[in-house]
């Protein structure tokens, strides 16, 4: 099953493009990441998407139902953990649950079974008669994943799940987000500017810049195609026949020798080594030291992009140039 494609999605607010022409599917089970910096229009699409907002062009599907056609549809098989916090600070945990269920006609009975397997599974039982005012950061955004998994979605949309948590509170989020995929089979649609939350957490991930999708593949696809991992020998000894040999292997690209060091350049690092490490042992070489550098998701946005996925004054410089050509072009 196809749980969301969208073809040449487009939203254009005034003269800013926010989104541009974007496509990309995501299959029943995948958690599919949108990662870029802000202003990328990560949140736009989500918007379009959730039929929130209509697109300007182009369509989209979710669980088969068109986002323009069938938006109640869509919204049945679907649920939304927005970028803002919408938990009430002045209910309990439980009670904004059995809001958010029956805003969605979940009979009472089946609504309280339901809370509680979904505040057992978020690990936020002990809590659940406790006002939300009292809980941490992370607890509330557990919390609202909770209530967006009341009437079980399919398809759940998560906007910058971690934004502005720190850095345990986010690990700790990215188990709870494989749990509910694991044990609720939910798809997830998610946005990020956290590269390493896209590597951790996603199976694929869409690198978006200014509305539009500069690639999509796994985050470790992404990265070996920047040209693939560096592998760092410190050995007793080195000559040509070893960096001949380390050539053959499969997967390395490149062999660096130089005094006692071996510089392997491979396409995953993690394959190679154990390969690369018996042939040096049989050639009578001893290892002293291993160091894997791996390209970061950093870089794959450099090369993309040219610009680093930090560069946030950047980003509005460029917007404000971007609005700028469009009025010129169109004047
Ligand atoms: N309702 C709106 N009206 C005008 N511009 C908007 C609106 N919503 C978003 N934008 C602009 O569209 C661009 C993409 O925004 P957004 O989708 O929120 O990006 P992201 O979520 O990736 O940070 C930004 O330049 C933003 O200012
Ligand atoms: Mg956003």
């Amino acid at each position: 099953m196809t749980a969301v494609e969208a073809h040449n999605l487009r939203k254009v607010f005034g003269e800013l493009v926010a989104v541009d022409n974007v496509s990309f599917t995501v299959e029943e089970g995948e958690i599919f990441g949108f990662l870029g910096p802000n202003g990328a229009g990560k949140t736009t699409t989500i918007n379009m998407l959730t039929t929130l907002i209509k697109p300007t062009a182009g369509s989209a599907r979710v669980w088969g139902y068109d986002i323009v056609d069938e938006p109640e549809k869509v919204r049945e098989v679907i649920g939304l953990s927005p970028q803002e916090l919408t938990v009430d600070d002045e209910l309990t945990g439980y009670e904004n649950m059995m809001l958010h269920a029956a805003l969605y006609h979940v009979p009472r009975d089946e609504a309280r079974r339901r809370v509680k397997e979904i505040l057992e599974l978020l690990e936020l039982e002990r809590f659940a008669n406790k006002k939300v005012e009292s809980y941490s950061g992370g607890m509330k955004k557990r919390l609202e994943i909770g209530c967006s998994l009341i009437h079980y979605p399919k398809v759940l949309f998560l906007d910058e799940p971690t934004l502005g948590l720190d850095v345990q509170t986010r690990a700790a989020i990215w188990n709870y987000i494989r749990t509910l995929v694991r044990e609720k089979g939910v798809t997830i649609f998610m946005t990020t500017h956290y590269m390493d939350e896209a590597d951790n957490l996603c199976d694929r991930i869409a690198i978006i810049d200014y509305g539009r999708v500069k690639a999509i593949d796994t985050p470790s696809r992404l990265k070996s195609s920047i040209g693939g991992d560096l592998v760092e020998l410190e050995v007793s000894e080195v000559n040509g026949p070893i960096g001949e040999k380390l050539r053959t292997l499969p997967g390395v690209v490149d062999v660096v020798l130089d005094n006692e060091r071996a510089v392997v350049k491979v396409v995953r690092g993690e394959e190679v080594l154990p390969a690369m490490i018996s042939v040096l042992i049989r050639e009578g070489v001893s290892v002293r030291r291993v160091e894997m550098k791996k390209p970061s998701l950093e870089e794959v946005f450099l090369s993309l992009t040219g610009r680093k996925l930090r560069d946030e004054n950047g980003v509005k410089e460029e917007i404000a140039r971007r609005t700028i050509a469009i009025r010129r072009a169109r004047a």
